[in-house]
């Protein structure tokens, strides 16, 4: 069998680890609200809270960010109809798929994994958790026969891990359940945070997609700039007001402002100030829609709710075939 031979169907994982920035809209949640359309019905997203588990251990804190990843992700353009949206938590096929790869899953590769060493070079004292991080995530995968997985750069690994799981099942067993997921990497340019290295929420250097007023106001102020008199020319290749400007305004704005600023037309807080109204023209909507559903709670409870039934109705097709594989299946009974 090869990926041909399974439908396609693309899914991500979110960890509910902090306030979403804009790095992350551009770079990950923009192209997953577009995927839904392009794969209706094909479309699974879900807030990876078991995968947080492994370095949040603030009960409160992670109930919390869990639901802000629920608000956000429907604020910015999930639809229910057309994705399949649910906490990893509430699909407990999930963890009975993890335990049963885990067991054809490589020490060698684990101890590999990237995300592990570096948490262990950071001084960190690792938990069992952190160490089987890849194998739940290539069950997160696996399970709903996942073809695409649109991920950052720094995911690839972890996608590796889940191909090599799914090709020692099959040589294992000699039958073949899952497709090999193929990563689907962003070509989005990496957003810049507020001192022009890259935008993280390890760096204190965002803009947070939900906020406003004055507190946007402060964060677009503390943007670095270049140090020229009023009146010179400015590069915008090489300035990151200007870069966000672009990602957010409309072109002939953008046009616009590059003139200006090679014809030293307008100085750098003039140009932050038209940054904070594009920010907020662009992103305004999405905080109207995000206030109403903060009032909706019920609802988004019933979208997550409706998500993990789905999910656990292809997981456990999945699973009925993996148990089989294995032996887990009692004679006759299915
Ligand atoms: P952070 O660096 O803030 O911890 P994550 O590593 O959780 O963000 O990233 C979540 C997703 O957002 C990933 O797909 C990642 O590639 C994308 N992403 C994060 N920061 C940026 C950025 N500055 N530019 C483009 N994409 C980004
Ligand atoms: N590890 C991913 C991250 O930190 C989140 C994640 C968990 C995920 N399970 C996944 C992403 C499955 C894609 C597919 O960003």
């Amino acid at each position: 069998m090869s990926n041909s031979d399974f439908r396609p169907r693309v899914l991500s994982g979110v960890q509910p680890s902090g306030a979403l920035h804009i790095g992350n809209y551009f770079g990950a949640i923009k192209q997953h609200i577009e995927l839904q359309h392009e794969y209706p019905g094909e479309a699974f997203y879900f807030i990876a809270d078991y995968h947080a588990l492994t370095t949040t251990q603030d009960a409160a804190l992670l109930q919390k960010q869990t639901l802000d990843v629920a608000l956000d992700y429907l604020a910015l353009g999930l639809d229910p109809a057309k994705a399949t949206f649910y906490r990893q938590s509430d699909v407990p096929q999930v963890t009975e798929l993890t335990w049963i790869i885990s067991t054809v899953a490589g020490m060698g590769e684990l101890e590999r994994a990237h995300s592990y060493k570096d948490k262990i070079a950071q001084g960190i004292r690792p938990n069992v958790g952190l160490f089987l991080y890849p194998v739940l995530m290539a069950a997160d995968i696996l399970g709903p026969r996942s073809t695409m997985v649109p991920v950052g750069q720094d995911q690839v690994q972890h996608l590796e891990i889940t191909r090599a799981i799914a090709r020692s099942f099959h040589a294992t067993y000699g039958v073949e359940v899952f497709p090999e997921p193929d990563v689907r990497l962003n070509d989005a340019k990496v957003v810049p945070g507020l001192d022009g290295e890259k935008m993280s929420k390890s760096y204190n250097n965002t803009i947070p997609i939900f906020v406003d007023g004055e507190e946007l106001r402060a964060r677009v102020m503390r943007i670095k700039t270049g140090s020229e008199p009023r009146g010179a020319a400015l590069n915008p290749a090489e300035d990151t007001t200007f870069k966000l400007y672009s990602l957010v305004a409309a072109l002939a704005d953008v046009e616009t402002m590059r003139q200006a600023y090679l014809a030293g037309a307008i100085g750098y807080r003039d140009a932050k100030q038209r940054l904070l109204e594009a920010l907020e023209a662009y992103f305004g909507p999405f905080r109207e829609k995000r206030a109403a559903l903060e009032h909706d709670l019920g609802y988004v409870e019933s979208v997550l709710q409706e998500g993990a039934r789905r999910a656990g109705e292809e997981i456990q097709q999945t699973l009925t075939l993996v148990r089989d594989a294995v032996g887990l299946n009692r004679p006759g009974v299915r």
